[in-house]
């Protein structure tokens, strides 16, 4: 695991476009799995910047969402549909047949509907590079605690926990949604780069379990301490609890000596 600890959420927003931008630069057809979130708006403003100044062109590229609310429509405000649309889609060239966002208006059969999802992402060879964000709760997409660590996209009913943090956001408490359609962790652990961010002192406790507790379900984010090219992006606030922040620093050193690929 990579930890690159960065002053604040500015900082991290850019060192993760970077990358972004980087690996879409290396292999313009890639295959990246999107996340929403407060956390990722900055990244996709970079993205949207580089788009704009630099010509980083999305044209070749395909995307697969983490998530979504089930029963919202896509047209609602706060579905990750229109989060996904207002905030990158909309700004940049990448065609909307080949950005793939899990459907929450669908009724029935769900798990027909995730194996499809499934089948879709290895139809497109596999998600070259993931972007996560994390919960409170070290949810990853929205594989709440005690998510098995081998799990697929499926419906999954939320967390409390998750349910007051998103709520301010629905006009009423009986608008905001009680499940989600989420990739699974054994679908994100299959991807072949993750990217974690993470900022502000209410991720800290959520981090630090993550990068240096036990592998557990309980927390969710753990699980990723078993992924071989793993990076976490994270700011001041974030790495608050982390008791090995001098290790991370000098590891980050000798990587930009020895490895520097890893960081590109
Ligand atoms: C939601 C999303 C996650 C996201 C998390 C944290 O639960 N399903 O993908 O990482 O919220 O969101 P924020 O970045 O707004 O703190």
């Amino acid at each position: 695991m990579l930890v690159v600890l960065k002053k604040d959420y500015e900082e991290v927003s850019r060192e993760a476009a970077r990358m972004v931008a980087g690996a879409v630069r290396a292999k313009p057809d890639i295959v990246l799995g999107l996340a929403t979130g407060g956390t990722p708006l900055g990244l996709y403003k970079e993205l949207v910047a580089l788009h704009r100044a630099d010509a980083l062109d999305f044209s070749c590229v395909t995307s697969f969402n983490l998530d979504e609310y089930l029963g919202l429509a896509h047209a609602h405000p706060q579905s990750f549909h229109c989060f996904m649309e207002e905030n990158f889609f909309s700004q940049v060239n990448l065609p909307r047949e080949r950005a793939h966002i899990p459907d929450g208006t669908i009724r029935g059969d769900y798990d027909a509907y995730c194996e499809r999802y499934e089948q879709s992402i290895k139809s497109a060879g596999g998600i070259d590079l993931q972007i996560l964000g994390i919960g409170r709760n070290g949810h990853i997409g929205f594989n709440e605690p005690t998510s098995s660590l081998a799990s697929r996209t499926r419906l999954k009913a939320l967390s409390r926990e998750t349910v007051e943090d998103n709520r301010h956001v629905f006009s009423s408490e009986s608008e905001m949604p009680k499940c989600a359609i989420t990739m699974g962790i054994g679908t994100i652990l299959e991807s072949r780069r993750v990217l974690l961010l993470a900022s502000g002192r209410s991720k800290a406790a959520a981090v630090a379990k993550a990068i240096e507790g036990p592998i557990t379900s309980s927390v969710s984010a753990s699980a990723l301490q078993m992924h071989p090219d793993v990076t976490f992006i994270i700011d001041e606030e974030a790495a608050y609890s982390l008791t090995q922040r001098d290790y991370y620093r000098h590891v980050l050193e000798m990587t930009q000596l020895f490895m520097p690929e890893r960081l590109s």
